[in-house]
């Protein structure tokens, strides 16, 4: 039996995936959705102590990517046909869209008190998001709390570089709430472990990273103009391009603190639920592949978690909590030793990834019989690793003994 629910500061959520502040949850209806498709906790769209004047437009994918598509095609035993460059899926993703455009009072009145109601339907906890600064923390935490949230979760995304600004937002909801806070930290902070230790001595219960990254441009260049509207064209980027950053930021802060930590940004699969969860996150939240999926992707992701968890022998969440954490230390014993990847011949498709990508032509697929295989040149591999990761079986890898000390 895999049991995927989690506790964090005394909430428990029925699974580790929730929707983070966005407009998949601009409201209590749109909160309902989540709710019905499987969503671990609820978090509200971010309420300001005014509403936001949102540009048009304010969303847009960050062009497609060009993915590489497996083709492999055999004169013989040659292969000729190994790769062929489609225009794939989004890598990235650009808003403009500030925080709520709803009035607070709405909020207060209406969106939080529905959403409480949905949340006791579903037995999961509520968490308001509110900014930004002190003073409006403490004239907006009481109201959140009065109208039903669970936990605060508060926005540290426009309280500039510095982070005594999110310490002292921090202590004034602390002060005016007995709920669980969790600061949302955002990329361009600087700081981040002082910040850390500060916001833990400040009564955090928490952590939640990260917010989106920029600013940042698009161009459509059939027009000439930015895709976003609003000044200087500028959106904040999120989505697959920005998980390797926000993995570290998780990883970051799990080294300085044993306070929970919400991991967010680039999540579109299990693995990537997991790989967070490894780096120290005991709960992750997404929001941008909700976007463009739409909101079965709460549970498609529970799903493909418990089936990880399962087919990798685990029983709870907590088992991988921090897996990864112990490798990733200042220690350059081994480092820079050339380790030769090899090929398991029984998982190798002969698709020729490994070999177009060897900068250093030390890959190449050969016949061996009737079996068309990778093989490893160790007079010219370099070590670098990459055929290890563009590998679609993971049939050329490095074995576990190159690591054990
Ligand atoms: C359209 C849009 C609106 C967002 N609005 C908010 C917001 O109101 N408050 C907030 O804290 N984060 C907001 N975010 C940031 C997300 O909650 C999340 O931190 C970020 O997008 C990274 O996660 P993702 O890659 O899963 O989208 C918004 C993101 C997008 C794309």
């Amino acid at each position: 039996m895999v049991d995927i629910s989690v506790e964090i500061a005394g909430l428990k959520f029925r699974n580790p995936i929730l929707n983070s502040a966005c407009p998949i949850s601009r409201d209590g209806p749109a909160m309902e959705r989540l709710a019905e498709n499987g969503v671990g906790g609820l978090v509200s769209k971010t309420i300001g102590v005014v509403a936001a004047k949102v540009p048009r437009p304010h969303m847009g994918v960050v062009n497609k990517g060009n993915i590489g598509l497996i083709v492999p095609q055999y004169k013989g035993n040659e292969l000729v046909t190994k790769v062929a460059t489609v225009r794939g899926a989004y890598y990235g993703f650009l808003n403009a869209e500030l925080w709520t455009d709803l009035p607070p009072e709405q909020w207060f009145e209406k969106e939080l008190p529905y959403a409480r109601k949905v949340a006791d339907k579903h037995n999961i906890p509520l968490i308001a998001s509110i900014g930004y600064k002190a003073h409006e923390l403490r004239e907006l935490g009481p109201k959140a709390v009065k109208a039903g949230a669970d936990a605060i979760e508060f926005s540290t995304h426009y309280l500039g570089h510095e982070y005594t600004p999110v310490v002292e937002s921090a202590k004034a909801l602390r002060g005016a709430v007995d709920v669980p806070i969790f600061p949302k930290l955002s990329p361009h902070i600087w700081g981040l472990k002082d910040m850390v230790r500060e916001l833990e001595q400040a009564g955090v219960n928490g952590f939640v990273a990260i917010n989106t990254v920029g600013p940042a441009l698009h161009i459509d260049v059939e027009t000439g103009r930015p895709v976003m509207g609003g000044p200087f064209g500028h959106g904040w980027l999120s989505g697959p391009a920005i998980k390797p950053l926000g993995v570290a930021i998780v990883a970051e802060i799990a080294k300085v603190t044993k306070l929970p930590i919400v991991g967010v940004g680039g999540i579109s699969a299990p693995e990537d639920v997991i790989e967070y969860i490894m780096a120290g996150a005991t709960a992750v939240q997404v929001c941008t592949q909700a976007i463009v999926e739409g909101p079965q992707v709460f549970k498609r992701l529970a799903d493909g978690v418990k089936k990880w968890l399962k087919d990798h022998g685990y029983s709870s969440v907590e088992d991988i909590r921090g897996k990864a954490l112990k490798y990733l230390g200042y220690d350059p014993a081994g480092w820079y030793e050339i380790k030769n990847p090899v090929v398991d011949e029984s998982k190798c498709i002969a698709c020729g990834l490994c070999e177009q990508s060897c900068d250093y032509d030390a890959v190449h697929v050969i016949s061996k019989g009737n079996v068309r295989t990778a093989l490893v040149d160790t007079s010219r591999c370099y070590g670098c690793g990459l055929c290890t990761t563009v590998c679609p079986t993971r049939a050329i890898y490095f074995p576990g003994k190159y690591w054990e000390k």
